[in-house]
């Protein structure tokens, strides 16, 4: 059955990138794509995506190519760039309606809420959020960006070490 998940990495004071947008605290760490809750086993079941403009620009400007092979809805009032070639669709309209497609695209494959945690929030407002993927890395910023600014009840369903990073993984219970 397909799941909205949102996969993220946070330090452990619950910030995804600093306030000027870096994400250096992260990219140096040690990890396996292949072991627990990592990215590679998470990626292959993936049939959508969504992002806000913060993180498409991010991506953009830090990563030479775009690597994602499936549907990427990016939400944004402005008239951004696409990637030649890939199957990027900028997006107004409402996350319910963004939920919608997504899930036309992916059939039984689940999509990815990649942040950020706004957006996240927008989605689990209207209760289409199931699961939270979190690698906590061994770091306190103290500000920046947020992982996921809203109050949400939650279920513990696995946690483990993956290199340097804590994972863990969340239900997302539903709220009266
Ligand atoms: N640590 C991690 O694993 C991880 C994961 C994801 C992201 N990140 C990073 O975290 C940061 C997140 O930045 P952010 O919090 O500013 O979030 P963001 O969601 O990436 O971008 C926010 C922007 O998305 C657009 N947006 C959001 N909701 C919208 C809606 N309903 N309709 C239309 N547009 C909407 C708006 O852009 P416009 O101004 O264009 O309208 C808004 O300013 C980025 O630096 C990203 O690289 C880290």
């Amino acid at each position: 059955m397909s799941r909205t998940i949102y996969f993220v990495a946070s330090s452990i004071d619950g910030f995804i990138a600093t306030p000027e947008h870096s994400l250096d605290w992260l990219l140096t760490r040690e990890t396996d794509q292949n072991g627990p809750m990592g990215y590679g086993p998470f990626i292959e079941k993936v049939g959508a995506i969504a992002m806000g403009s913060a993180t498409y620009e991010w991506i953009r400007r830090n990563l030479e190519t775009w690597d994602y092979t499936v549907p990427t809805w990016v939400f944004t009032h402005r008239d951004l760039e696409g990637v030649s070639g890939a199957d990027v669709r900028f997006t107004q309209d409402s996350v319910e309606v963004v939920h919608r497609l997504m899930k036309e695209a992916a059939g039984d494959r689940d999509l990815w809420v990649v942040g950020g945690g706004d957006l996240v929030g927008q989605f689990a407002d209207h209760r289409l959020l199931d699961e939270i993927i979190v690698g906590y890395a061994p770091v306190t910023l103290g500000e920046g960006q947020p992982l996921l600014p809203r109050r949400l009840e939650l279920r513990l369903l696995e946690c483990a070490p993956n290199g340097e990073l804590a994972c863990a993984r969340y239900e997302v219970l539903p709220t009266n």
